[in-house]
């Protein structure tokens, strides 16, 4: 069947979601799926070339929708609760109880999940928070999740999961945060509503500036998937919406010091963090 794709339209459209996203899309491994997309999107549209399509996306499209659908396609979505789990103990035993004492008494932790994908993240501090951190009843913690996938964060506002997405909770932890459902789980009522979820795009500043600071961010697994400079980017973008002395918390194949020198690295029982 032939597609309106072609490896040149591939390049211009790749540079056009690099440029708004950092998403970067190499030909070889990610031709087929943007084709299949852009010949979906334009049979629902009713266009008939890749030119008229792409004009749509880009001039044409005031409320943003257009984009929405090509960020929902492009992401890549991987997640799970309790991922990396020594990050989540060293948030609720060492890095919000050094805080709680450190900041004045009237003012809230914040802590940002970015990306939190479909909620697994941040409900994982949330669940962390609850269990482990004695700090809880003395201070009030917001936990934020933002990702530029709307389609992710519906899902997580729902707070519905699969049996491979709780794979990695303890069976007491499962059984008193969650409810079993015919298929898969979901997080008690009682949690639901305890992260502010929103859909937003990391390289959109006015966005970023909206969210307003924070004294932890956890950016897991999302760096992977951006060249050097959007990484650079975003690194100074985390470092503008921490308050001084905040931490960042990166994935396991993601490195601070090969992105920008202006975090302090530091050691918590083996887990790697940044400080600003
Ligand atoms: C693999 S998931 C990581 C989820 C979670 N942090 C974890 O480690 O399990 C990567 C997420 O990054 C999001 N993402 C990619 N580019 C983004 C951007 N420019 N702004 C916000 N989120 C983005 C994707 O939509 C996707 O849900």
């Amino acid at each position: 069947m032939s597609t309106l794709l072609s490896k040149e339209n591939f390049l211009k459209m790749s540079e056009f979601i690099y440029r708004k996203s950092g998403i970067f899309l190499d030909y070889d491994k990610h031709f087929d799926k943007l084709s299949k997309y852009v010949d979906r999107r334009a049979n629902e549209l009713e266009v008939e070339d890749f030119r008229k399509y792409f004009f749509i996306l880009r001039f044409e499209d005031k409320n943003g929708e257009e984009f929405q659908e090509l960020m929902n396609a492009v992401t890549v979505n991987e997640t799970y609760f309790f991922r990396e789990k020594e990050q989540f103990e060293v948030l609720a035993n060492k890095i919000l109880p050094e805080l709680h004492k450190t900041l004045p008494a009237s003012k809230p932790i914040r802590i940002l999940s970015s990306p939190c994908s479909t909620g697994e993240e941040p409900y994982s501090m949330i669940l962390h928070i609850v269990e482990e951190a004695n700090v809880v009843e003395e201070r009030d913690i917001e936990v934020v999740g933002i990702d530029i996938d709307s389609t992710v964060i519906e899902k997580a506002k729902k707070a519905k999961y699969t049996d491979r997405s709780v794979h990695a909770i303890p069976k007491n932890i499962l059984a008193k945060w969650f409810k079993k459902k015919n298929l898969g789980y979901e997080l008690i009522e009682d949690l639901h509503g305890s992260v502010d979820l929103k859909v937003a795009n990391i390289f959109d500043k006015e966005e970023m500036r909206k969210l307003g600071k924070f004294d932890v961010i956890f950016s897991r697994n999302m760096l992977i998937y951006f060249d050097d400079a959007s990484r650079k980017e975003v690194a100074m973008t985390f470092y503008d919406m921490l308050n001084p002395g905040g931490y960042v918390l990166l994935g396991h194949a993601e490195y601070m010091s090969r992105i920008v020198s202006v975090f302090k690295a530091k050691k918590i029982d083996g887990t790697l963090i940044y400080q600003k």
